[in-house]
């Protein structure tokens, strides 16, 4: 199973997808890791581990049509089986959503369908939910929404931060991500 992986941040999930790669414990190969913007941590990550690398810079594009088409172009080149959306915070465009049908995968820091966007963390602390989670879902031309492939529940402690929760989220969401990707795998 080949996999494409985009970021836009700090590609943590990347890292614990490379690791379990890289430790056999994960039997996929990341054919391409792809992001929209340049210098990020993720984009670093992805070529340190000698991973094939890829940025479609958003802010290159006076056309959001000319980005999608180069967007989908790069990652389809690459030929995935799955592309997973591990922090890529831009919505794809639906002939990209076409061309992946059923094949493109996305994480997110909240038990959907509650607090979809990019401060998912910030708007769960917000209304004071007491639990709340990550979610890995097939993706569609929505905001964080498309079918549920499953998610984990973290409580909300006391004095926690957005940092504080994201960060224990970001554990269960990786575990959630790796788990996810094995059965995928057949593994
Ligand atoms: C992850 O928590 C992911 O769920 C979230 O961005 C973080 C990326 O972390 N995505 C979204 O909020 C999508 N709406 P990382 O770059 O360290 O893997």
């Amino acid at each position: 199973m080949r996999i494409v992986v985009l970021v836009s941040g700090t590609g943590s999930n990347l890292q614990a997808v490379i690791d379990a790669v890289d430790s056999g414990s994960l039997p996929l190969e990341i054919a391409a890791v792809g992001a929209d913007r340049h210098h990020t941590l993720g984009v670093e990550r992805s070529a340190a581990a000698g991973l094939e690398t890829f940025v479609v810079n958003f802010k290159d594009y006076a056309q959001r049509s000319d980005w999608d088409a180069a967007l989908l172009s790069a990652v389809a080149a690459h030929q995935p089986d799955y592309v997973v959306s591990s922090g890529f915070m831009r919505i794809v465009a639906p002939t990209f959503i076409d061309a992946f049908s059923g094949r493109y995968i996305n994480t997110h820091p909240a038990l959907l369908p509650a607090f979809p966007g990019a401060h998912g963390v910030r708007d769960a602390l917000a209304y004071g939910v007491k639990v709340t989670g990550c979610t890995v879902h097939y993706a569609d031309a929505g905001v964080d929404t498309g079918p549920i492939i499953a998610q984990t529940p973290v409580a909300v402690l006391p004095g926690d931060t957005e940092e504080s929760l994201h960060e224990r989220i970001k554990i269960a969401e990786r575990e959630l991500l790796l788990e996810v990707l094995g059965s995928l795998a057949g593994a």
